[in-house]
């Protein structure tokens, strides 16, 4: 097994149009490779292809497609057979957020792929140490975690489990320079990979004020967005913290963090999330309520604000966004 793969691969399988699969498809055809895009669930093609016409407009309106918009359709082909995967050179799980069903969908994808085809999960939070046992060849199985919309953002997740080859890895890191993205690579399987671990960190700390009575959702809102939305995208967190001046993180640690939640049980808000089956945006029902406008036009202003920041920030020069003068 030599992990080699040509810059561009000969075609991509997406199995799972959903949110993310449908995204993350349009954004491989915005950069020219033949998909196959895989429905794995009966009666889902024709809305996951409404989904990707509509994400692949989006590019077009964004100004990522340099071609008449047919050129980027033909390299498409949407179906509900999983032998469309046999000529692709990688495939990327992208269905439902659970490990039984995963394993099923592994089987179908090992059936018909050759054996030096690269797979991978677009998994949130399973390990990839536990994915890939099942799946014939585990060195050839790794992390690909994207976030939504898949066009517009720079960041991805490289996530190796435990027996990932360094070829995988690289052939991977290779794509993902060549999709425009600014990968993070995961040489060992942490549980939530980086950024989750840091949301959730929030997640749980902001729930616990909110239910103590201390602020409201509105008013956190408010705060996260003017203050770390001013600094995130421009320096991260530890060029942010040399950039206060650290005096006051290194009081933090003894004032603050001992105030902090570290509780694991479910938060009550959550948990009456849960009950109500709330879905946030997908069926108006969330911390907040929306109209089906309302939804729309927050996913439609997700979508083009994350255009403009990924504009905004290739006006710093690189050495204000590189990793070099780290001091480890
Ligand atoms: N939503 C996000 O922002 C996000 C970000 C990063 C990673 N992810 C991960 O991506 C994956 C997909 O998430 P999503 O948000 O696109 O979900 P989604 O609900 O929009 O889509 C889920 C897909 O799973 C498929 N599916 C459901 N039941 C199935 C079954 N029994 N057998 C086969 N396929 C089945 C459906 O066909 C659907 O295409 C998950 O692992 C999720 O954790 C999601």
């Amino acid at each position: 097994m030599s992990g080699k793969m040509n810059a561009r691969p000969a075609a991509i399988g997406i199995v799972g149009l959903g949110l993310m699969g449908s995204s993350i498809v349009a954004s491989l055809l915005a950069f020219k490779h033949p998909v196959k895009a895989v429905a794995p669930l009966r009666g889902e093609k024709e809305a996951g292809y409404k989904r990707i016409l509509e994400q692949l407009l989006l590019c077009e309106k964004f100004d990522m497609l340099s071609d008449p918009f047919e050129t980027y359709l033909a390299l498409l082909t949407v179906s509900e057979d999983f032998d469309d995967l046999k000529d692709c050179e990688l495939v990327v799980e992208c269905i439902v957020e659970d490990i039984s069903i995963k394993e099923v969908v592994f089987k179908k994808i090992a059936a018909v792929i050759p054996k030096d085809t690269i797979v991978a999960s677009n998994t949130s939070a399973i390990p990839i140490s536990i994915l890939q046992k099942m799946v014939p060849d585990p060195q050839r199985f790794i992390g690909i975690h994207w976030a939504e919309p898949a066009f517009a953002t720079r960041f991805l997740e490289i996530v190796c489990g435990n027996q990932t080859s360094e070829a995988t890895a690289d052939a991977v890191i290779a794509l993902a320079l060549s999709w425009g993205k600014e990968p993070t690579v995961l040489k060992k399987d942490i549980r939530g990979f980086i950024t989750n671990r840091l949301m959730y960190a929030v997640y749980r700390e902001i729930l616990h004020l909110v239910e103590k009575g201390d602020t409201s959702f509105a008013n956190a809102d408010k705060c996260f967005r003017y203050d770390a939305g001013s600094w995130m995208t421009l320096m991260g967190i530890f060029r942010r913290m040399d950039y206060t001046g650290l005096r006051d993180c290194f009081t933090a640690y003894r004032n603050i963090f001992p105030l902090l939640s570290n509780s694991d049980d479910i938060s009550p808000q959550m948990q009456t999330i849960a009950d109500t089956r709330s879905r946030g945006i997908q069926n108006g029902k969330g911390f907040y309520s929306y109209t089906r406008d309302e939804a729309a036009q927050w996913s439609q202003a997700f979508s083009v604000f994350n255009k403009d920041i990924f504009r905004l920030a290739a006006n710093y020069p690189e050495h204000l966004s590189g990793e070099e003068g780290e001091h480890t």
